[in-house]
């Protein structure tokens, strides 16, 4: 099976890239998070994001994704410019998990899917409230395709589970799920092997390679280096709010700059250490 259905969309568009972010700038009063940033996703493309802690990763995430409305530049999906509404870049076509898990804990794993999977359907306010034929026909498609995705990244048989619950690697990869039920043609990932062992962390290895496989395309924030450089076509590195280097893994791993940005990081924590 693949993650997304083939439906074409008629603003897709067929060679161009699939996000193209310009000049993109944020700033808290004095504090400039991201500045000016650029980054280009091809189709197809798995695409790490590294950094120090605070260098502004998850600030330029809410940037594309209209958590945050950049204070400048432009955010392109598809040839399209994205108005920065979450809902409405959700529906052009890029989803997202976020650094710390955003799922509902009281709810089945099989439920947590199908809310990300109400944004493509039509039966929300009336047709939930008559419950008519359409409503349970929706209900029962978006029922099997959550089953689906559940199959895809590996908690088929968590069904039922309630998702607070699951062990940390699988709310990540529940999290994953509901994210490819609103049929995105670009994923984006902060830290998704935060807190997983070894095992886990190769199993989401694998999990972003079909991902890929069935056509999306992904950008990655990690620290861990092997996983990153393992997994990815095109790196960039980002240090204060701006774009140190950028190039294939060999290339970034083996530049000066990006050592030096992750020694002093280091070294900053360890003093800052209680
Ligand atoms: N909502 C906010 N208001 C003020 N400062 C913020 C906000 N979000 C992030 N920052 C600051 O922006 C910088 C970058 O943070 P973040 O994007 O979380 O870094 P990273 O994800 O690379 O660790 C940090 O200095 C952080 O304190
Ligand atoms: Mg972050």
């Amino acid at each position: 099976m693949t993650a997304v259905d083939d439906t074409p969309r008629t603003e897709r568009q067929a060679d161009g890239p699939v996000l193209e972010a310009t000049g993109v700038t944020m700033r808290f009063g004095g504090l400039t998070a991201v500045n000016n940033v650029g980054m280009t996703v091809r189709q197809g493309e798995i695409l790490g994001l590294i950094g120090p802690n605070g260098a502004g990763k998850t600030t330029f995430f809410n940037c594309l994704t209209g958590l945050y409305k950049p204070t400048e530049g432009r955010v392109r999906l598809l040839g399209n410019d994205l108005p920065p509404k979450p809902r409405a870049v959700v529906m052009a076509g890029m989803a997202r998990t976020f650094q710390n898990i955003r799922l509902f804990g009281n709810m089945t794993a099989l439920e947590n899917v199908m809310v990300g999977r109400y944004c493509r359907t039509s039966s929300m306010a009336l047709t939930s409230i008559l419950r008519g034929p359409k409503f349970r026909r929706e209900e029962r498609e978006t029922r099997a395709r959550a089953q689906e995705l559940l199959d895809f990244v590996g908690l088929g048989k968590s069904t039922e589970h309630l998702a607070r619950n699951m062990p940390y690697g699988d709310q990540r990869r529940l999290e994953i799920a509901r994210a490819l039920a609103t049929d995105p043609k670009l994923l984006l990932l902060d830290e998704p092997t935060a807190g997983m062992n070894p095992r886990e962390t190769q199993q989401a290895s694998d999990l972003i390679f079909r991902i890929r496989d069935s056509g999306l395309a992904v950008v990655v924030i990690e620290h861990d280096m092997r996983f990153i450089f393992n997994l990815c076509d095109r790196v960039l590195c980002l240090v204060n709010g701006e774009v140190l280097v950028e190039g294939t893994p060999n290339e970034v791993q083996s530049d000066p700059r990006v050592i030096e940005a992750y020694i002093g990081s280091a070294a900053d924590d360890e003093e800052g250490d209680e």
